[in-house]
Order: structure tokens, then sequence, then C-alpha cells
């Protein structure tokens, strides 16, 4: 009877280029994943609060490893939070950003050109979100890669002309792998919403979001 209760993910193209894969990390690579976020959050060029043009901040903390992004460049160093030079991407995150594309596009081919530069390593708390945004301050077109850890969220993947519809909504989980690129690499996308408590225990984060998206920004 087990199979009335369970809930099947199936993996699921959103729209062309744009690919969503439940389940694709096993709980141990997540609780890895998570410890390293630790380490990057940590200074030099520490997790923060990014500010905004506006005076704001937003709501999400993010932390650079490659690049570092800040409205709307990308610079060698933390420019906007100590100026420390910001560690580089890790061989075992280019290799999980490789291993991502060859699965989402089911082209191996693809996945061993994929050479991503930049990762961002975002921290939703219960409260955070992200508005409708378009990753557009790189410089090619290679997919962005995608990855969840702790509480679920509603991740909303739109189009590219503009914020509105036509959008679809997504439940990311912890573990779940979300590839956009192709015809999709610039849709607007965003985080409306953190499902509070929804997290795997075992990954080792009692409360929050991770995402760890790896960008290609065509920069020397
Ligand atoms: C982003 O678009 O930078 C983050 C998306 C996410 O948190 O899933
Ligand atoms: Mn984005």
């Amino acid at each position: 009877m087990d199979h009335l209760f369970s809930v099947s993910r199936p993996r699921r193209t959103i729209a062309p280029g744009a690919v969503h894969i439940p389940g694709w990390l096993s709980t141990n690579r997540q609780r890895e994943l998570v410890e390293q976020c630790r380490e990057w959050a940590r200074p030099p060029a520490p997790m923060r609060r990014t500010a905004l043009p506006g005076g704001g901040r937003m709501s999400v903390s993010t932390v650079c490893l490659g690049w570092h992004w800040s409205p709307y460049r990308y610079t060698r160093t933390a420019v906007d939070v100590d100026d420390a030079p910001v560690p580089p991407v890790s061989p075992t995150l280019v290799d999980l950003g490789r291993r991502a594309v060859t699965d989402a596009y089911d082209d191996p081919a693809a996945g061993r050109a994929y050479e991503p530069d930049t990762a961002l390593i975002n921290f939703y708390d219960p409260a955070a979100r992200m508005g409708m945004h378009r990753d557009k301050d790189e410089r090619v077109n290679a997919p962005i890669v995608s990855i969840s850890l702790g509480d679920a969220c509603l991740f909303r993947f739109g189009n590219t002309e503009s914020r509105g519809r036509p959008y679809t909504d997504v439940r990311l989980e912890s573990g779940d792998l979300f590839v956009f690129g192709g015809p999709s690499r610039f849709a607007f996308h965003g985080v409306p919403l953190i499902h509070p408590g929804t997290g795997n225990a075992e990954c080792g984060l009692t409360g929050g979001r991770l995402n760890i998206t790896l960008r290609t920004t065509g920069l020397t």
C-alpha cells in the first residue's frame, strides 16, 4: 500500500532547455555540500546580504566563488564587502556542474564542455525571497546549474520577455537539480516563498534553504 502514500516527483522539462531533476543528490552529498557552504560563508569575503543600489539590502544572503557578483557586475575581489579576493570555484563544484549538465540534457559532450567560473551560494531564512530577475551579467550563454539544499521553496520559472506570465511554479526540495540553458538561459526566475521546516533533517541544515548556482561569466 506504500504507493498510495508516495508522491512521485518525476523529472520534468519546464521550458525548452530548462530541466528539473528531483532528488538528484544523495543525503550524504547534500550534507557534504552544506558543510562546504558553511566554510565558504566565512571571512574573508564572507556571506552577506547584498546591498542594492536603491539603498536597501537583499533578504537573501550570498557568498561568491570565482567571480564576485554585486549589482550589476563581476569583480575579482569582494568590492562591496571587505575587498578580499574571492576564492576559486572548487574542482568538486566544477565536476558537479559537469555532471548536472550531462544529466539534465542527457548529453555527456555538453557536460564535458561546461566550465563554470562562478558559484553563488545563497542562504534563505524562512522570510527571505528573491524577486523575478534574469541572470544577465554574463557574456556567454552557457547553462545555469542550480542545486537546492534544506527547506523546500517555490521556484518561479518564467519567460525571456517579462517578469510576468507565462511562468511555471516548481517546488524545489533538498537535493533537487534545476538547469536552465539554451532558449531558457535568459528567462526570468525568482523565489517567492520558502516552505519552513520542510528540509531534510539529515542534510545538516536545521532551518532555511541553501541554493548553489553555477554560472559561466565569459570574463577573463
Ligand atoms: C538565483 O536565481 O540566483 C537563485 C535561485 C534559487 O535560489 O533557486
Ligand atoms: Mn538567478
